[in-house]
């Protein structure tokens, strides 16, 4: 029996609020391009639900989730990191049905290397691949880079090869996963293109404006793009996976900037026959200097990369990370750390899967028993274990490697 979603906490609305948010009092600013608070602790992750119309992930959910996978939940999901979602009971039923659904999600390729937090919704999404056995797509918008930022077409294209091995790099099953770019796969499949153009035409200026803020100046790329990253949500867009199949479901895992796209994404699928997608949302993994921000790779100094050399991942940390802790030893003694605006402690929740061990460091850090330099330390073997273990992965995917994942072909489902 599918368990009933919690009327109060969770699906009062699968809402699709299309002109953005329903009216209430945050300052937060929460959107593809922008996240911003004005408290310590970072953005008000409950008001956000309720200004998106989404739905809470809580015990009801996750116990769902461990009853129809017969596994224990992620400790992303576990934590209330993976926080909110759409149509995630939904996918469940399906699942437990066995009936097709896939995997969407995506990188805008502005950096040459990925940082922590673009791990977060990747590396979530490898153990949905890995839990569900379904088909996975990965969208890399080098046309959006190109249009947002001061790049040229073959800079975008080559961050989006060079982001790829980052992706590969996390062990994604190369039987059931698709990469691709959208400067090369809109010459490919005239069915991405068609999707792309039924969707333009299913949205007004006035539409993109009320969702995305788009002004008179923005250029009519931009205006135009959010159709783009909405196409792969659609199972036509690849007849090479699915067929002529118009109404296998996806499920896109990313972080809550993300959004807007989807909401629209939802409030188009029914006008052209399509299903909605279904969404889970992780929190933000917080810049250095505090939650305030996300992990921000515009911002070199707020975040630590997958290319960071041992010493770099020790410095950044040693020298950025806000601290939540006393200011002299006295103080923490007396008054304990403050966990909720610690960055060290915040990142442990994301990277420390132990949840005895991080409950430890929780208590001895707010009793002031443990030291913020003795955090730091053990935070610094943590993520110098994983950015060194991926840079060896990354190593060993080569050429042939990569345009296997990035070729149009039919999947092994
Ligand atoms: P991009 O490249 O900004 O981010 C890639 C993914 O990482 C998430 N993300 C974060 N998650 C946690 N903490 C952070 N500090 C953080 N920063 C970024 C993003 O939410 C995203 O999931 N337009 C998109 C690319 C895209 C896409 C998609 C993303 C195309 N199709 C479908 C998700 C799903 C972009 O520029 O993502």
């Amino acid at each position: 029996m599918m368990a009933e979603p919690d009327a109060k906490s969770s699906d009062q609305n699968n809402g699709d609020m299309l002109n953005g948010e329903e009216n209430c009092n945050s300052d937060d600013i929460v959107d593809p391009w922008n996240v911003v608070s004005t408290s310590a602790t970072g953005i008000d992750y409950d008001k956000l639900i309720r200004r998106f119309g989404c739905c809470k992930v809580d015990e009801n959910l996750i116990k769902e989730f461990e009853r129809v996978t017969k596994k224990p939940a992620h400790h992303l999901l576990r934590r209330g990191i993976f926080f909110s979602h759409r149509d995630m009971y939904e996918i469940l039923k399906r699942y437990e049905e066995k009936k097709p659904f896939f995997l969407y999600t995506g990188r805008g390729p502005s950096s040459t290397a990925l940082h922590l937090g673009h791990l977060i919704p990747f590396l979530f999404t490898k153990w949905l691949q890995d839990t569900f056995d379904v088909p996975l797509i990965i969208q890399l918008t080098d046309d959006e880079k190109f249009l947002f930022r001061d790049l040229t077409v073959e800079e975008a294209k080559k961050l989006a090869e060079e982001n790829a091995k980052d992706i590969i790099a996390l062990g994604f099953d190369v039987e059931k996963t698709f990469i691709f770019s959208d400067f090369n796969y809109m010459g490919q499949s005239p069915e991405f293109y068609q999707n792309v153009v039924r969707i333009q035409r299913s949205v007004t200026f006035n539409q993109v404006k009320g969702i995305f803020g788009f002004g008179d100046s923005d250029s009519i790329g931009k205006i135009a793009f959010p159709a783009v990253q909405a196409a792969p949500s659609f199972s036509t867009s690849f007849p090479s996976i699915f067929g002529d199949k118009s109404n296998i479901p996806c499920l896109i895992p990313c972080a809550i900037d993300q959004d807007p796209y989807f909401r629209m994404t939802r409030d188009v699928a029914p006008k052209l026959g399509f299903p909605k997608p279904a969404l889970l949302h992780s929190q933000f993994f917080p810049a250095l200097q505090g939650a305030q921000t996300k992990m921000n790779a515009s911002d070199p100094n707020s975040s630590v990369f997958l290319t960071d050399t041992p010493s770099q991942v020790k410095n950044k940390i040693n020298k950025y990370a806000f601290s939540g802790g006393g200011a002299t030893i006295e103080e923490h003694k007396e008054r304990g750390g403050n966990c909720d605006i610690d960055i060290a402690y915040q990142y442990l929740r994301f990277f420390l899967e132990d949840d005895e061990k991080l409950e430890k460091i929780r208590k001895d850090y707010s009793s002031g028993e443990l030291l913020t330099g003795h955090l730091k330390k053990e935070l610094i073997t943590i993520l110098q274990g994983v950015v060194s273990e991926h840079q060896k992965q990354r190593k060993l995917i080569d050429e042939a490697t990569l345009l296997k994942f990035m070729t149009s072909r039919k999947l092994n489902i």
